[in-house]
């Protein structure tokens, strides 16, 4: 099923907490669309990877920010998760691991790497301007006009008992009430923050993932894209956004 004709530009962006199953949903879902799929929080982590590698505080604001400005971050699409490429180097699972996870609360939490990382998700939608793009600010901050807005959300016990069994996957054990008390926290600075703080978007789909397994919550986002892109084509809007809210994120 392919609901948007390829010749449209059109967005659809994914938000919500940690432990919704964004990323995988997201990933699938634009598969089924014929889209792109970009993850935002690979981005976050790709700063916080070249920050501990060079001995820079994650914490600092500043070097982080003057950091970010001569990094080229890029994604090849080709590949299957999508990979994250800075300066033209792949950088893997290397931005999965417990130390950047750590480290990129802080880099997340700062304003002026939050504009820099807004800015290159932008450049990034123009150029490649038929995207699901997932993270914690994009259909409020970075694509308020999106064609699609959605918001994934998912009990805390719940999240808790899914990172629990990602993380037995890689041989690394743990309790559920570690990970709830860690996940609880994250909730707090994620949408606490004076910035981009994490917040349903205006007229975002509000889809509960606690009770649901991942190809029926995939299903029921295809679904919700397809009668809001009807609409969205309908009324002419699709591919004709060059000039509004998004920062001009598709025109070129
Ligand atoms: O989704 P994730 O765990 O890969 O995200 C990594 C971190 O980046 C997490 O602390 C939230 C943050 N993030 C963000 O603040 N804004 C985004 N658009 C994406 C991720």
């Amino acid at each position: 099923m392919l609901a948007v004709p390829a010749a449209f530009s059109f967005i659809v962006t994914i938000d919500g907490p940690a432990g919704t199953g964004k990323s995988t949903v997201a990933n699938s879902l634009a598969k089924r669309l014929g889209l792109e799929f970009l993850d935002t929080g690979a981005m976050y982590r790709a700063a916080a990877l070249e920050a501990l590698d060079l001995g820079i505080d994650p914490a600092d604001g500043a070097r982080v920010t003057a950091l970010m400005r001569g990094l080229d971050l890029a994604f090849d699409w080709k590949r299957d998760p999508p990979e994250l490429f800075v300066n033209g180097r792949p950088v893997g699972d290397r931005i999965r691991t417990p130390e950047v996870t750590r480290a990129v609360s802080l880099v997340a939490s700062n304003p002026s790497v939050r504009n820099e990382m807004v800015r290159a998700q932008r450049l990034i939608a123009a150029r490649h301007p038929r995207l699901v793009t997932e993270g914690r600010d994009q259909g409020s901050v970075v694509f308020p006009d999106a064609d699609v807005r959605i918001y994934l959300d998912a009990r805390p016990e719940i999240r808790a008992r899914r990172r629990v069994e990602q993380l037995a996957t890689k041989g690394i054990v743990t309790t559920e009430a570690e990970v709830l008390a860690q996940i609880l926290e994250r909730d707090r600075i994620d949408s606490t923050r004076a910035d981009g703080p994490l917040i349903c978007p205006n007229g975002a789909a509000i889809v509960d993932t606690s009770d649901t397994d991942v190809p029926e919550v995939i299903d029921r986002l295809a679904e919700i894209v397809r009668i809001r892109a009807g609409e969205a084509l309908a009324a002419g809007d699709a591919g004709r956004r060059g000039n509004s809210a998004s920062g001009g994120a598709h025109g070129s």
